[in-house]
């Protein structure tokens, strides 16, 4: 299975953190943020990791993490010309994937699980990971019956149908990069990672995994500061 971590954008939320460098690049604690969705992926066994960054701060990503070898890994870098939504990271990372299976991971996304079984189990469709958060209209929102099986799939909906937040950490089957093909741009101008599970759920091929513990987008002020306080804790304990 390859694996992709999106780590392009502005990061515009974190100004002045971000004027001179990336979100991805800034500290949790004792790493760089990038350093935690890359474990994620190193733990499932990932070694083919395409980082897809944003062009002004590309030579920092290099210098900090290099071809891949100190990870035990092997690194390929992708340009994100301008931030036009998650799924386009599909589009950049076609030649990369070349029909495989993968997981895309957010930059800014801290988990504490260990999804590999998860992971390297997934065989057809789309699984993706929910929180159920107090605050669903920040996110991708997903409706579940009680057996877990997803009834819709929303992008940040003024009217939530639930609780259960889409966080950043995708696996697909072998289709991924031709149903990305397919989307159109939001109005937001983006091709949105929620469209493409949309399309997954419509062919009945979207499965949701909830995440047990703690879960991080640190693109803001407020959860950065959580974020590194969490890790800190659990690196005193
Ligand atoms: C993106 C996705 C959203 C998801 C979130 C998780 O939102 O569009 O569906 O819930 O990541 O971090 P963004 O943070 O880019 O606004």
């Amino acid at each position: 299975m390859k694996g992709i971590i999106l780590a392009g954008g502005a990061g515009t939320r974190l100004h002045p953190l971000t004027k001179v460098t990336s979100k991805q690049l800034l500290p949790v604690y004792n790493k760089p943020m990038i350093y935690y969705p890359l474990q994620t992926l190193l733990n499932a066994g990932i070694k083919d990791i395409l980082i897809i960054i944003a062009p002004e701060r590309s030579g920092d990503f290099l210098n900090l993490l290099g071809s891949g070898k100190e990870f035990g890994a092997n690194f390929v870098y992708e340009v994100q010309e301008k931030p036009e939504g998650i799924a386009q990271a599909l589009m950049i990372g076609k030649d990369f994937i070349n029909g495989e299976k993968c997981a895309l991971i957010l930059g800014d996304n801290i988990y504490t699980d260990d999804f590999s079984e998860e992971i390297k189990a997934h065989n057809e469709g789309a699984l993706i990971f929910v929180k159920n958060v107090p605050d669903p209209e920040r996110f991708g929102v997903v409706e579940m019956d009680e057996n877990g099986k997803v009834l819709s799939i929303e992008e940040k909906p003024e009217n939530p149908k639930s609780n259960w937040a889409q966080t950043g950490l995708y696996v697909y089957d072998e289709a991924a990069c031709d149903m990305a093909a397919m989307l159109n741009p939001s109005d937001r101008g983006e091709y949105e990672i929620t469209d493409l599970h949309r399309l997954y759920l419509e062919k009945g091929l979207l499965k949701a995994q909830s995440v047990a513990g703690p879960w991080f987008d640190a693109g803001t002020f407020e959860s950065l500061f959580e974020a590194s306080s969490f890790i800190r804790s659990q690196s005193q304990s």
